[in-house]
């Protein structure tokens, strides 16, 4: 990447956590275009994971079924064009997931499906080559404690429960039902829950990550600050 920008910035890996809806994805791909970096959100290869899994009618408890399915499929992961809602493309298994990873069973089952350790390994196998060669900024759970845990800048993004369901209502309004922020924010802590406790990769800030918590930012000012931050 020869963008002017990247002259001066040192950091050639960004990891950026946080919980659902913290804003890591449209900071991410934010960053990422500031830098001329690529941008990469895991959150939708668990997702389409979960998809296919749901489509084989595997179920979100079946441990061994979900490994093998996980092992075995074929995942192709891009960067999607500027202006797409999705910000990362997953076609697996020949199949594009895209369209299909904010649809209520899979929002439903993504915490399952991603508690599993077989499936988390197989992932990661491919988060890591995604982020082989530099110039990227990586969206997750454990990207800073796991994936790459030696990403020149890590960053833990938070924002209140009540914040987070708000943009989560910004982002649906103009579909056919009115927001309910009360279901939102229980969909929210019980998404958190299961990714905060389970045993594997729990949802949490590497001890080198800078935290942010974004209840008073806009979302220029968060991708102000990682910049400055990766500088
Ligand atoms: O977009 P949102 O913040 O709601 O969620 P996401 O980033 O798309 O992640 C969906 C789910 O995938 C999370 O709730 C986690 O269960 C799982 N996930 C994970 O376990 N590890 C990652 N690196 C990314 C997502």
């Amino acid at each position: 990447m020869t963008d002017v920008h990247t002259t001066s910035v040192k950091a050639r890996t960004i990891a950026i956590d946080g919980p659902a809806a913290s804003g890591k994805s449209v900071a991410g791909a934010g960053v990422a275009a500031r830098l001329g970096y690529r941008f990469f959100d895991t959150g939708a290869m668990y997702r389409a994971m979960t998809w296919l899994a749901l489509r084989r009618a595997i179920d979100a408890h079946d441990a061994d079924a979900l490994v093998a399915l996980a092992e075995n499929a074929r995942i192709d992961v891009r960067e999607a064009p500027v202006g797409d809602a999705e910000r990362t493309i997953v076609i697996i298994d020949g199949a594009d997931a895209t369209p299909h990873l904010r649809d209520a069973d899979v929002e439903a089952h993504v915490s399952l499906v991603s508690r599993v350790p077989g499936v988390r390994t197989a992932l990661v196998r491919i988060q890591r080559d995604l982020a082989a060669e530099g110039g990227v900024v990586m969206a997750g759970r454990d990207i800073g404690t796991v994936v790459l845990p030696q990403a020149d800048l890590k960053v833990y993004l938070d924002a209140s429960r009540r914040v987070r369901a708000e943009r989560r209502a910004a982002q649906m309004r103009g579909g056919s039902q009115a927001p309910d922020i009360d279901a939102l924010m229980a969909d929210l802590a019980r998404r958190d829950g299961i990714d905060s406790t389970r045993e594997t990769s729990p949802l949490t800030a590497a001890d080198d990550a800078e935290i942010i918590n974004t209840d008073q930012m806009s979302i220029d000012e968060v991708v102000a600050r990682i910049v400055e931050l990766a500088s």
